[in-house]
This record gives structure tokens, C-alpha cells and sequence, in this order.
């Protein structure tokens, strides 16, 4: 009996460090003109114990560069690609052929993420078409990987309280569609969810504390839950929309979050660590989100880089680090 008291003692103190090392990841953007080479961006990175990147494209520098590394990452199809992605299948085989066979088997490739921040727009409709011919030529392959897309919170109508969240009309249909493939393959829903838009969007009403994730914050009560910070409470208005569509099951991943150092209203370096930080420590504690307890929640951080291809403002200043590799502020990875 003491034995195997001692052995379940051992195996729930591995399941509880596991997940910690896990949980974060971050956006490896690739809109600057002098960003170092991958490879020496991942073997830093790989000391920092970063153990995730999530590409927006497949980038055949950055993928060959994570062969062997130990780090996974999600990668993306570019929006301009989903309409044929979605009409012609031989288009996603060769998609996979292209992008993914030559990788699959020295990279860890978690997700395909067909499309990024469709909705509101044209091509939304190209979604499930885009994300069903991907699985199916991933399936004829034998590649076990998940296929979703991500949103932002621009898809809902109402996302206060957190129970009331509800795709907005525009994106219902669409997003019923979606949610409903999830389900099926028991695939997770990839969200870009920042906390600094609702923010510097509505001072008045939505305090710095609150979308820092400070211990000061003011609670919001929506009953049976208390939320104290704003990251919850938008996760949870997502996880409220997605199980009125059919998605009782639906894992949320949140593929973007964070904050700028510069370029706005509140963007400073110090709110940037503030958040960064507390957001590591929240979504690493195992604890979840009051709709989705006990366990971690899959993050990636926006982004690696300052990026200056990207429009002037608040856009170019999401980067952990600048060009040189100094680090902009120091995240506890
Ligand atoms: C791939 O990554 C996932 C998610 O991080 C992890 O659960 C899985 O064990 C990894 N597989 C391999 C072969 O490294
Ligand atoms: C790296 O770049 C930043 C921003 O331009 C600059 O402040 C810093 O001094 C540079 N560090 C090194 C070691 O060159």
C-alpha cells in the first residue's frame, strides 16, 4: 500500500510540472527587413526554455531551423490562399506535400491554422471549406495534426458579461460551421485575444489594473463566477459563443495576446512586463479560466520581434525583442 501511495505522489507531481514548461509559446512574425536568422533566433530562444513559436505562413527558413530543435509550433495558411484552399482539393494535398511533409517528421507541428483574423471579411466563407480539404489531405497523408483557424474577438456581438458572449449575426452562420467541425475532431479553436484593446478603446470603463491582471483589479461578478482580470473574461465570453453553436467540448488556444511597449495610449515598457508576466504566471498556475478550471491555458505571446515593417504605432512595438536580439523587457519564461 505505502508503495503505491509513494508512486501515485510521484506521478501527480510530474502531471503537475509537465504542463507549466508547456504553456507558452510565442508569434514568430516575420514583418521586418532586419530580423536575425532563424537559427540563431531558436537556439536562443531554446536556452530560454520557449518551448512553442505559432508562424503565420510556412516559412521554409524558420521550419527548417526548428528541425530537431524540441520546439513545437503551429503554423498557419496565408488568408490569401483559403478561397482555393477551399474550392480545389488537390490545392490543400499539395499544400501538405509542400509545407508539411518535408517537416512532419523533425518538427513538431501541433495545428494548422487555416486563415488568420478572417472575420469580419469576404473570405471568411472559405473557412470550413479551407480547414475541411486541409484535414483531408492531411488524413490521406497518415499526419495526425489538428486543423482550426483564428479569430479575434471581433466574431462576437456580446462579449460582457462573459456568460452572454454570442458570435455576432454576420459570423454565426460561419462560425457554427467551424465550431461544429471542431467538435467532430475534437480540434481546439485558436483565439487572438488582447486585453489592451478593450482598454485603451473604453477607460472609463475598463481599468489598467483589470486588463494588466494585477492583484488590485476590481472583481466583475457574473454569477455563479467572479472574474478579476479582463483575459478571463474574454476567453470566457468566446467559451460561452462557441457552446450556444454547438461546441460543449471545444478547447480554447489562445494563439495571440499581449501588450505594447510603445506607439500608444498605456503602451509602455512596463505595462508590457506587467502583463506579460502576470499572464505567464496565470495561464502556467493550472488553474484555467472560471468556465474551464483546473488546467493550464495554451498562449502564445505577440510577438517575438518589433517588427517595422509593420504600420507606424502601437503595431511595430509588440516585439519581446528587438532586431539585435536584446531583449525589450525580460518575460519569465
Ligand atoms: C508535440 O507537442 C505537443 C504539444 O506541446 C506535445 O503534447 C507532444 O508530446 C509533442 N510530441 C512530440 C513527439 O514531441
Ligand atoms: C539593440 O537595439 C536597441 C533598440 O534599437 C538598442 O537600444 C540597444 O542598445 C541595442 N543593443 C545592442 C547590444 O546593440
Amino acid at each position: 500500500m505505502e508503495r503505491v501511495y509513494v508512486l501515485v505522489l510521484v506521478f501527480t507531481c510530474l502531471v503537475n510540472i509537465h504542463p507549466v514548461a508547456q504553456a507558452i509559446g510565442i508569434n514568430y512574425g516575420v514583418n521586418g527587413d532586419n530580423l536575425p536568422a532563424p537559427t540563431n533566433v531558436i537556439s536562443v530562444l531554446k536556452q530560454r526554455n520557449v518551448a512553442k513559436f505559432r508562424l503565420f505562413e510556412p516559412n521554409e527558413d524558420v521550419l527548417t531551423a526548428l528541425h530537431d530543435s524540441g520546439i513545437s509550433v503551429i503554423v498557419g495558411t496565408s488568408n490569401q490562399d483559403l478561397e482555393t484552399l477551399a474550392t480545389d482539393y488537390a490545392i490543400a494535398v499539395s499544400w501538405v506535400d509542400s509545407y508539411v511533409l518535408p517537416h512532419y517528421s523533425s518538427v513538431n507541428i501541433t495545428c494548422i491554422a487555416a486563415g488568420n483574423e478572417v472575420f469580419p471579411g469576404d473570405l471568411a466563407q472559405y473557412i470550413p471549406g479551407a480547414m475541411k480539404n486541409l484535414a483531408a489531405a492531411l488524413s490521406a497523408s497518415n499526419i495526425a495534426i489538428p486543423v482550426s483557424t483564428a479569430v479575434s474577438m471581433q466574431v462576437l456581438s456580446v462579449s460582457y458579461p462573459p456568460s452572454q458572449g454570442l458570435f455576432s449575426a454576420d459570423a454565426t452562420p460561419v462560425m457554427t460551421e467551424i465550431t461544429e467541425f471542431l467538435q467532430s475532431k475534437n480540434s481546439p479553436l485558436l483565439l487572438n485575444a488582447y486585453t489592451y484593446f478593450p482598454r485603451v478603446g473604453d477607460p472609463s470603463h475598463v481599468q489598467l489594473e483589470y486588463a494588466l491582471l494585477q492583484d488590485s483589479a476590481d472583481t466583475v461578478h457574473d454569477d455563479p463566477y467572479t472574474y478579476d482580470n479582463l483575459f478571463d473574461a474574454m476567453v470566457d465570453a468566446v467559451y460561452s459563443a462557441v457552446e450556444k453553436v454547438g461546441g460543449p467540448d471545444v478547447e480554447i488556444i489562445v494563439t495571440e495576446t499581449g501588450w505594447p511597449t510603445d506607439g500608444g495610449d498605456d503602451a509602455s515598457i512596463e505595462n508590457a512586463q506587467t502583463y506579460v508576466n502576470n499572464l505567464i504566471e496565470h495561464v502556467t498556475r493550472g488553474q484555467g479560466t472560471p468556465k474551464r478550471p483546473g488546467k493550464d491555458i495554451d498562449t502564445y505571446i505577440f510577438a517575438l520581434f518589433n517588427e517595422d515593417l509593420k504600420p507606424e504605432g502601437v503595431e511595430r512595438n509588440w516585439g519581446l525583442y528587438y532586431p539585435n536580439m536584446t531583449e525589450v523587457y525580460n518575460a519569465n519564461f
